[in-house]
């Protein structure tokens, strides 16, 4: 996937930004508070409608206006050229179109547009609770396996119901429970069956990169999948389920299934997040981004978008020469953000010969040659 060219229209201090980016790599300076991460949030919300910094849409809307637009003309490996548009206004209306149509899901978006980012919030990932892990996988199965958002949507729909009726304050009846569970099982054993295989993989691949790129420096890292339930106790999830019934009515939650699951992020065997340094859980982050890209390549012969926000002052020197190692192996579009060209060092300019740079002041950006 690549994006060929793109416009922001009101998007915080970014009035009005038209730009082709490189297909490679796109460095972008300028000083605190210009607009870079703005930009970046730009792309990312034209692939998933969300912004990594702030769950409020509004926020994102520039001062004065009521509605913010994203277009990108992008060239996808499978689609071939696509139109993506993505708007937000100050009613709460999000409307996203795939080559004019409007579409019913912006999961569409994402489908066609995948993009990772390692930004200041990213360490969440390592450092908060375990939805954000179980995204790691589900991003991944999202894109390469082609029943996972069925799955997933029939899963969802079967536990929203079953917590509705949990959460009625009626007295609930056994049988009415019994259906949902079923239904909750046959798509919950589905689903932690491909994310213990996905977990396989993804390990296998983190590992690979971690040996030929980070040499040691990661080698201690390791990943557990949990079900959601105790699998050893109960093989099948619809067995505990039978088995917990009392303790979900008298909870009124569905306390067991692949929604509970957890992704453990291990450093020598204890979880990363209790034992890390803050740089030691930045390069795990990066080793989990890049190993996520190359699965992707892997498997798909497309890679996604990747916006790294400020990489000079998230990493030290070697372990930038390591991502820039990577990216070369693996090519694709990123997006690369810094505070003035001194950051960016002689070193990664000659390693990317080829790239495009921006300089960015109050919400205007240039190209430089
Ligand atoms: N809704 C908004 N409307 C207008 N300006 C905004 C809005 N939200 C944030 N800003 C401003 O946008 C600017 C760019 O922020 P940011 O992209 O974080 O800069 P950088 O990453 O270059 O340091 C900041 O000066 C901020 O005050
Ligand atoms: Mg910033």
């Amino acid at each position: 996937m690549r994006l060929n060219s793109l416009e922001i229209t009101n998007l915080r201090n970014l009035q009005s930004v038209s730009l082709s980016p490189h297909p490679n790599i796109n460095f972008i300076i300028g000083p605190n508070g210009s607009g870079k991460t703005s930009f970046l949030e730009a792309i990312s919300l034209l692939s998933n409608g969300r912004s990594f910094r702030t769950p409020d849409a509004k926020k994102l809307i520039r001062q004065d206006t009521d509605k913010l637009v994203v277009f990108g003309l992008c060239q996808s490996e499978q689609l071939g050229n696509v139109r993506i548009g993505m708007s937000k206004d100050t009613s709460g209306t999000t409307l996203a179109k795939l080559d004019g149509q409007l579409q019913h899901k912006v999961s569409a978006l994402a489908k066609v547009f995948p993009v990772l980012s390692i930004e200041t919030n990213s360490l969440e990932l390592i450092e908060g609770g375990p939805s954000l892990r179980r995204g790691i996988l589900d991003w991944g199965m999202f894109h390469v396996e082609h029943s996972f958002l069925e799955t997933w949507n029939h899963y969802r729909n079967a536990l929203k119901q079953k917590n509705a009726l949990l959460k009625s304050g009626k007295k609930v009846s056994p049988a009415d429970v019994h259906h949902w569970n079923t239904v909750i099982a046959r798509y919950g054993d589905r689903l932690d069956t491909e994310r213990a295989r996905y977990t396989t993989s993804f390990e296998a691949c983190f590992s690979k990169i971690s040996t030929q790129y980070f040499s040691q420096a990661l080698t201690g890292v390791g990943f557990k999948y949990r079900s959601g339930w105790d699998k050893g106790k109960y093989p099948t999830l619809l067995e505990c389920l039978n088995d917990r019934l009392e303790m979900e009515v008298a909870r009124c939650s569905c306390l067991y299934g692949p929604h509970r699951a957890e992704l453990d992020i291990l450093w020598e065997g204890t979880l990363a997040k209790d034992i890390c340094s803050r740089g030691q859980k930045k390069l795990v982050l990066y080793g989990i981004r890049l190993a996520q890209i190359a699965l992707m390549i892997e498997r798909l012969g497309g890679s996604p978008i990747l916006l790294l926000d400020d990489l000079p002052a998230e990493l030290d020197d070697k372990n930038i020469k390591n991502v820039i190692r990577f990216l070369k192996a693996f090519p694709c579009q990123t997006f690369i953000t810094a505070i003035n060209d001194q950051s960016i060092t002689q070193e990664m300019l000659s390693a990317f010969e080829e790239h495009k740079m921006f300089h960015v002041e109050h919400g205007t950006f240039k190209e430089t040659p």
